[in-house]
């Protein structure tokens, strides 16, 4: 009776940890994708002032036109790139909304996309229920950066899209200014949209993000993928970006308004508060990620794991290859025995085996008291 496609999806691994941990009291839970902070209290309050002053019902279905002039200054003021808000910005049910309306818009059953791997695992299922099949490009024997050869080398008549999430999740890397240069070359060279989620970009800690959007030449192919999930710690609020060219839009926005008519219409009041009076929210919050990843990094490094040096979102992927344990095996018995929840990096493909991911989205309290237990493990295991 169900469409099989819809039968095969797997609740994520990081859903299933998340999950047990429910049932292991004195958990410390490192699984979390979500910041640890509160929305900030005038986003808050133009939500609540949205609801009393009766803002509760449909928005145009592109979303506020005040909150696409928001999106589009936000962008132009800090990155120097431009959209247009009456034609190439949709205000979105959270980036995920956005992502699942472009891949329903552009792909073909048969269709490939290329996903640069280990990578957030909600891409994958969302490709398959159009049809279309997943293609990985190995990063994981590249300090997780995609090779621009070793790209080029995948992309056959049938590839429709490319998918990149930098800073990403789940390694945090970022991608600097002269390899995007390359990868940007080769997907001039050929015709396929790419597909940019760059949710984390607020959340940089070192270098500097640098967006797909500021290359002029390529914005007839991307579609750029963003939100106030993680920069403004909105994630309940549902609210995300999708932004392409006015003629690859005027598609979207029809698969978006019949699958969600518009966005929640009090978020999108506080979002407008978050993207002009509340723009340096990030900043305070990445202060304290900062240190906590700074902290995390040498405990691990001090525990005899290796890790590349993450730059960005809100993750840290030491491998764990040393132990000679699937990742899953070692994140059940880490839970199980000293009561810290992290996920395999199984769950963000195969490319991700050998490495657990920790969300330093907590405390320092909490960072330490998990890692003072990791290293206990890590002992008992040597
Ligand atoms: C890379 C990436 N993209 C998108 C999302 C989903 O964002 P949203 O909550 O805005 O739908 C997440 C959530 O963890 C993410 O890590």
């Amino acid at each position: 009776m169900i469409n099989s496609k819809a039968e095969q999806l797997q609740v994520p691994e990081i859903r299933q940890f998340a999950n047990q941990i429910e049932n292991v009291p004195d958990a410390v839970n490192f699984t979390i994708g979500q910041p640890d902070f509160h929305t900030p209290d005038s986003i808050k309050i133009a939500g609540v002032q949205a609801i009393l002053n009766n803002e509760t019902g449909y928005s145009h279905n592109a979303g506020l036109l005040e909150l696409r002039q928001a999106v589009a200054s936000f962008f132009q003021d800090k990155y120097h790139f431009s959209y247009d808000p009456q034609t190439e910005i949709i205000i979105t049910n959270g980036a995920s909304e956005g992502i699942d309306s472009i891949f329903r818009t552009i792909l073909n059953e048969g269709d490939e996309v290329i996903l640069p791997a280990p990578i957030y695992s909600a891409y994958e299922p969302l490709i398959h229920l159009c049809g279309a099949k997943v293609v990985y490009l190995n990063t994981a024997d590249t300090e997780f950066l995609p090779s621009p050869d070793r790209l080029e080398s995948l992309i056959t008549s049938k590839t429709k899209a490319v998918l990149f999430n930098y800073p990403s999740n789940p390694t945090g890397t970022i991608l600097h200014k002269a390899l995007l240069d390359e990868l940007v070359a080769v997907m001039e060279r050929h015709q396929l949209f790419v597909i940019s989620d760059e949710i984390y970009s607020e959340n940089t800690y070192s270098g500097e993000h640098c967006s797909f959007a500021s290359y002029p030449s390529l914005k007839d192919q991307l579609f750029l993928i963003h939100g106030l999930s993680k920069s403004h710690s909105m994630t309940g609020w549902r609210i995300g970006f999708a932004m392409g060219p006015a003629h690859t839009m005027e598609h979207v926005l029809k698969v978006h308004l019949y699958n969600s008519i518009c966005a929640s219409l009090p978020s999108q009041m506080a979002a407008i508060e978050a993207l002009t009076n509340c723009r340096d929210a990030p900043v305070e919050m990445n202060k304290s990620y900062k240190k906590r990843l700074a902290y995390a990094q040498q405990r691990l490094t001090d525990m005899g794991l290796d890790v590349v040096e993450p730059s960005g979102a809100l993750y840290i992927f030491p491998s764990v290859k040393k132990f000679n344990i699937p990742s899953f095996d070692f994140a059940t018995k880490l839970l199980h025995e000293k009561s810290v929840a992290v996920v395999p990096g199984s769950g963000f493909t195969e490319y991700g085996e050998g490495f657990i991911r920790i969300s330093y989205a907590c405390s320092m309290d909490v960072l330490k008291e998990g890692m003072d237990r990791l290293e206990a493990f890590v002992e008992d295991l040597k």
